[in-house]
C-alpha cells in the first residue's frame, strides 16, 4: 500500500548526516497469530499487550552518498559488534522496502541495535526489533523529506514496515495494546497494519504486571517462521481459525468490561492453543519443557487456592509470562521467590509489565 514511492533526495541539495533513535518494548499476544499467507498476511487476528522492560533500543545513522551503484551501504552492530548474520537479514529487509523507500540507496547507513533480553528465547525479540527499526525507518523518512508529519500517518506507516519485517512486530508501535488483523469486534482493524487498542482496555487491563519466568534461554529448536509454514498442512488449521476470530469478539468484551476472569482464561486457551498446533504439526514439535508444565500447574493451584486473578500465558518457546494486577505485586513476587524461581534457569525472570510503547530517544 506504500509501494512505489517517489521519495528520493536532491542530491543538489544533500541533507546533514543525522541519526535517530528509538527503544521499542515487546508485546504479548493475548489471542495468537500463528498462520499466514502471501506476504505477512495473518490468517485470523490477533490482539497483544504492549510491554515495557523487554525491549529493543536501535539507532541508525546515516549520511548522503553519490549513488554509485545499486546497493545499499549497511554497517551493522549488535550491542556493539559486528554481526554478519543479523546484518545479512537486515539488509535483506531494507532491499526488500527500496520500493516504498528508495532514498536508501543515496545514503550510508548505520545500524546499532541492542536487547534488553536474550535473543531467541522466545521472548519475542524479533516484534521489538522489526518494530524499533520500523519507527527508525519512518522517522528519517520525516526527517528527509516531511512526509509524516501526522502521528497517526507515521504510527500506520510504522506498524506496516514492521509487519514486513515480523508479524507480531507490528503490534508493538502502540501504548498499552494492539490488534492486528481485520476483525468485526475492532472498527478500522487491518491485515496490513496494527491498530491501537488501548481504547478497548478498562483501566484495570493497564495496570496488568506480565513477569516472564526464563524456564530455558536456549536458541529455539523451530522458528516461528518455519512454525507458521507447518500451519498449512496442520488438519486442524481451519477451526483454529474460526476458534481465534471468535475468541477475539469475547475478549474484546472482557476487555472493555475489566472481565479478569473472563480475559484469564481466553490467554491460557490461547497459549495451549497454540502449543497443541505446534504439537500436531506434521513434523510434530514441542517447545514446552518439563519447568513449563510444573509452573502451569504451580499457577492454577495457586489460583484455586487463593482466588487471585494470576494467569499465564506462552510464546513460541518454552517460558512463562506470568500475568496480574498491579494491586497483588507484592504477594505475587513473594509466591515468586518462595515457589516458581526454582524451574527458572539460574532463578531468573524479568519484571515485565504493559506500558506505554515505545518512545523516540
Ligand atoms: C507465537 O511474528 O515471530 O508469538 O511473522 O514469521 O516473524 P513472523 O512470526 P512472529 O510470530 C509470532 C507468533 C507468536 C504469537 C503472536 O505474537 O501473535
Amino acid at each position: 500500500m506504500y509501494e512505489n514511492s517517489r521519495l528520493l533526495i536532491d542530491s543538489s541539495n544533500p541533507p546533514e548526516p543525522g541519526q535517530i533513535v528509538w527503544r521499542s518494548p515487546s508485546n504479548l499476544a493475548i489471542i495468537k497469530y500463528w498462520g499466514k499467507h502471501g506476504v505477512q498476511l495473518p490468517r485470523n487476528p490477533s490482539l497483544s499487550l504492549t510491554l515495557s522492560a523487554s525491549c529493543t533500543d536501535t539507532a541508525l545513522a546515516y549520511e548522503f552518498r553519490e549513488e554509485t551503484d545499486n546497493r545499499i551501504d549497511l554497517e551493522f552492530l549488535f550491542h556493539g559488534e559486528e554481526n554478519e548474520s543479523f546484518r545479512t537479514k537486515t539488509l535483506a529487509f531494507l532491499e526488500s522496502l527500496t520500493p516504498q523507500f528508495p532514498f536508501l540507496r543515496q545514503l550510508k547507513l548505520r545500524i546499532n541495535t541492542g536487547n534488553s533480553f536474550p535473543h531467541s528465547a522466545g521472548i519475542a525479540s524479533s516484534a521489538s526489533s522489526m518494530a524499533s527499526l520500523a519507527l527508525c525507518l519512518c522517522s528519517l523518512e520525516d526527517a528527509l523529506f516531511g512526509s509524516l508529519q501526522d502521528p497517526g500517518d507515521f504510527d500506520q506507516k510504522a506498524s506496516y514496515l514492521a509487519r514486513l519485517g515480523s508479524g507480531s512486530a507490528c503490534r508493538s508501535i502502540f501504548p498499552y495494546a494492539s490488534v492486528w488483523g481485520a476483525t468485526p469486534a475492532v472498527p478500522g482493524s487491518s491485515d496490513e497494519y496494527g491498530v491501537p487498542a488501548e481504547d478497548l482496555l478498562h483501566p484495570d487491563f493497564k495496570d496488568l504486571h506480565d513477569d516472564i519466568l526464563i524456564v530455558s534461554s536456549r536458541e529455539k529448536t523451530v522458528s516461528s517462521r518455519a512454525g507458521h509454514a507447518l500451519m498449512e498442512g496442520n488438519p486442524f488449521a481451519e477451526p483454529r481459525y474460526a476458534q481465534a476470530k471468535n475468541r477475539m469478539t469475547r475478549l474484546v468484551d472482557a476487555l472493555r468490561g475489566g472481565d479478569m476472569d473472563t480475559f484469564g482464561k481466553i490467554a491460557e486457551d490461547e497459549a495451549l492453543a497454540l502449543h497443541a498446533l505446534m504439537m500436531c504439526s506434521n513434523p510434530s514439535f514441542m517447545l514446552l519443557e518439563p519447568g513449563t508444565v510444573a509452573l502451569i500447574q504451580k499457577i492454577r493451584a495457586y489460583r484455586a487456592e487463593t482466588r487471585h486473578p494470576v494467569y499465564f500465558s506462552l510464546d513460541a518457546g518454552p517460558n512463562i509470562h506470568l500475568l496480574y494486577p498491579g494491586e497483588i505485586v507484592a504477594e505475587v513476587r513473594g509466591w515468586i521467590e518462595e515457589e516458581l524461581k526454582e524451574h527458572c534457569v539460574d532463578g531468573w525472570f524479568i519484571q515485565d509489565w504493559v506500558g506505554e510503547g515505545p518512545e523516540e530517544m
